[in-house]
């Protein structure tokens, strides 16, 4: 649960603002904001405050509900060796099967929004 609410507040703070460095996006996270303390309240009340994902890093279930693989699932399966901790998007934070306390987190977080999408394979 701890986890979950790190990777919805990280969400949030990517929100906040990117930066391009050496062909990488950074995010900038200002110093004085931490995790910890950073709510509803930090904003105004016309601020949308609000979250977001990307299906590979978030969905998981892979092979699930009809999805088909995608060409990253392919070359991550493939060559594991090419990413550096050997990772992939097989489970990732496991939304497709726990969006139910991902909500009720976003809830207690109070947040206005949230952005997610769908995986293309799954979708066709
Ligand atoms: C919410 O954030 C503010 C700072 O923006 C902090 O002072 C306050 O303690 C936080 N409240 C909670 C419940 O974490
Ligand atoms: C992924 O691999 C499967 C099995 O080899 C193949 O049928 C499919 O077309 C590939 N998908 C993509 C998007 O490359």
């Amino acid at each position: 649960m701890a986890m979950r609410l790190q990777s919805l507040l990280l969400g949030v703070l990517l929100l906040t603002g990117f930066a391009a460095a050496d062909g990488k996006t950074t995010a900038v996270i200002p110093s004085r904001y931490s995790s910890a303390s950073l709510n509803r309240s930090s904003f105004p009340s016309g601020f949308v405050f609000g979250s977001a994902s990307a299906s590979y890093q978030y969905e998981g279930a892979w092979n699930e509900g009809g999805r088909g693989p995608s060409i990253w699932d392919n070359f991550t399966h493939q060559y594991p060796e090419k990413i550096s901790d050997g990772s992939n998007g097989d489970v990732a934070d496991d939304q497709y099967r726990r969006y139910k306390e991902d909500v009720k987190i976003m809830k207690d977080m109070g947040l206005d929004a949230y952005r997610f999408s769908i995986s293309w394979s799954r979708l066709l």
